[in-house]
């Protein structure tokens, strides 16, 4: 293919009985072969065994140990910059086209092993199938998006056209730096922050979060299997207060890879702004963080095709994804009919353990996230009123599963905890909107801008969306999760984040400095 064309990975069909089967075969032998082993930190390709082991388990049956990482030290983090540090000259030297080949080769292997990797994800993150797979898809994509864009970057653009001078404007990686991920998307996002700036040409230490470490570990073994050299890579799982904290202020650190929450950001975001002493360059941070993210259904809107997005939207994955709805905006006079049709619908949406096929509403990642969704539940029963709370299987309880029954709240006011605060949970708030002028404004009147939706048939009103509803990617008339690498390039700005597209075709010149080259000829 010519540099800058790709093509996405294909998901599962799992309607088709055979890739059924094999999902749910995939899961026995994973839980069979591979659950309780040793996850080392691997520093300059040297396997680090004796740190503390850490035990990371099954959201839906917390007594299942998904295996065991090593916490890495302030002293491992050092050395993994030294080892960078050392590293990269050779790795800037490195041909584009080996490095990108690296990425593709690490993308045959996620293919080839797809369905594995499905079942830790449905293991350790407590993913539902089709989540998982999307997950493994999205990091196959990113591998393949980044491989095709650096070999289009690589060649140098003329600037300017003139007689006896020949000016092109060119590109150079930054140097070291670190990719310190989410657990809501454990490989996607985690292979998107390491792979943009490895293939770039930059030297990069891997800091996955702490709930899904192991899903790190294997996507180290990977890249180190597609033949990314020790000294370019390293595997550092670790507390983000100690040793992460520790790589984003060390001085040899040129850039942080960040996604995450807001507080953890915008902490990121000013201690990158302190320039320490031997520092040679300024930190350049990718800082996507958290959203609240609205969506307006307008008077005319196709109720068929609103009502399904608006249910995937806010509880699919239980609502922990920064994309997820989470403030429904509906117009005064299409709410009734909407909101009694909504209600009606959700007693069918399925909550469950995530190791069966049909699950949307899954356990939330940890007991800490469900003390905290629950407590947002309580403020809500506060503040406005509780129309609809979804069930628990009695059989579930006995999992000790970190279950929490989706909500849907009416009644509910801007200055609402619930409707100003992200929950990262199933729950969904709903506000009555007078016009489209309310709507909007209500819509904006958040710190987040991430994700939007509007549901409507009328030409004039999806216009105004277009200018008015002020998010990062915003979707017509179809749900506001789900960006697909290349097509929706993903990000957004106030609080929400920096202003970076992960997926975009812009997104390598973050890990790049633009140098000019005029030559008199
Ligand atoms: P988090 O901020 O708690 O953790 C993210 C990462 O930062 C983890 O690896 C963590 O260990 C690390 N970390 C924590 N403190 C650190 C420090 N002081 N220095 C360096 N690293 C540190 O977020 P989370 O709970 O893992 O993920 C959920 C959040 O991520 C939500 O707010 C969600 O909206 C957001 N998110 C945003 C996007 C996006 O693209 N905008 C995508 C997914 C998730
Ligand atoms: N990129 C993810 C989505 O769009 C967060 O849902």
């Amino acid at each position: 293919r010519p540099p800058g064309s790709f093509i996405n990975a294909a998901n599962t069909d799992f309607t088709i009985a055979t890739n059924r089967t094999a999902q749910k075969a995939a899961l026995k032998d994973f839980e069979t072969r591979h659950l309780g082993k040793r996850w080392p930190c691997i520093v300059n390709g040297k396997k680090i065994t004796n740190r503390a082991f850490i035990a990371s388990v099954n959201p839906a049956r917390p007594a299942q140990i998904i295996g065991y990482w090593a916490q890495g030290t302030v002293q491992d983090a050092d050395e993994a910059v030294a080892a960078s540090v050392a590293f990269f000259p050779q790795w800037r030297a490195t041909p584009v086209d080996v490095r990108a080949s690296i990425l593709e080769t690490a993308a045959e292997i996620m293919e080839t092993r797809r369905l594995e990797i499905n079942s830790l994800l449905i293991l350790e993150a407590a993913k539902p199938w089709l989540e998982a797979d999307g997950d493994t898809s999205e990091a196959i994509d990113f591998l393949r998006f980044y491989a095709s864009e650096i070999r289009r970057i690589v060649t140098p653009v003329v600037t300017q056209d003139v007689p006896g001078e020949h000016c092109v404007q060119t590109w150079s990686p930054r140097g070291v730096g670190i990719a310190v991920a989410p657990w809501n998307f454990p490989l996607a996002i985690l292979t998107g922050l390491t792979v943009a700036p490895l293939v770039a040409g930059n030297c990069v230490i891997i800091k996955p979060a702490r709930q899904t470490s192991i899903i790190g570990a294997y996507l180290m073994n990977i890249l180190r299997e597609a033949g990314v050299p020790a000294g370019a890579l390293h595997f550092l799982p670790c507390s983000g207060a100690d040793a992460g904290a520790h790589l984003v202020a060390h001085p040899q650190v040129d850039f942080i890879a960040f996604t995450g929450s807001r507080e953890v950001g915008l902490n990121i975001w000013q201690e990158a702004g302190k320039t320490k002493a031997g520092q040679i360059n300024l930190k350049k941070v990718v800082c996507e963080m958290g959203g609240k993210n609205a969506m307006i259904i307008d008077t005319d809107a196709d109720l068929d095709e609103a009502i399904p997005a608006v249910i995937y939207s806010a509880f699919g994955f239980a609502g922990q994804k920064c994309s997820a709805l989470s403030r429904l905006i509906v117009l005064e006079t299409i709410y009734d009919r909407f909101v009694g049709r909504l209600l009606s619908a959700c007693p069918a949406i399925p909550v469950g353990d995530p190791s069966q096929p049909g699950t949307i509403v899954n356990p939330v990642i940890d007991e800490g996230a469900q003390k905290s969704i629950l407590a947002y539940i309580e403020a809500g029963r506060q503040e406005c009123h509780l129309a609809w709370q979804g069930t628990l299987p009695p059989h579930l309880r006995e999992t000790g599963g970190y279950y929490v029954p989706p909500c849907i709240f009416t009644n509910c006011r801007p200055t609402d905890r619930i409707v100003r605060e992200e929950i990262f949970g199933p729950v969904l708030a709903i506000l009555k909107a007078k016009d489209l002028d309310e709507a909007f404004e209500m819509a904006n009147a958040n710190d987040y801008a991430l994700t939007g939706g509007f549901f409507s048939r009328s030409p004039a009103a999806i216009d105004r969306a277009k200018t008015e509803q002020l998010v990062g990617n915003l979707y017509i008339n179809r749900g506001c999760t789900g960006a697909v690498v290349q097509r929706h390039p993903f990000g957004g700005f106030k609080m929400s984040g920096g202003g970076t597209k992960a997926g975009g075709r812009e997104y390598l010149e973050n890990f790049l400095f633009p140098r000019l080259i005029a030559e008199n000829v």
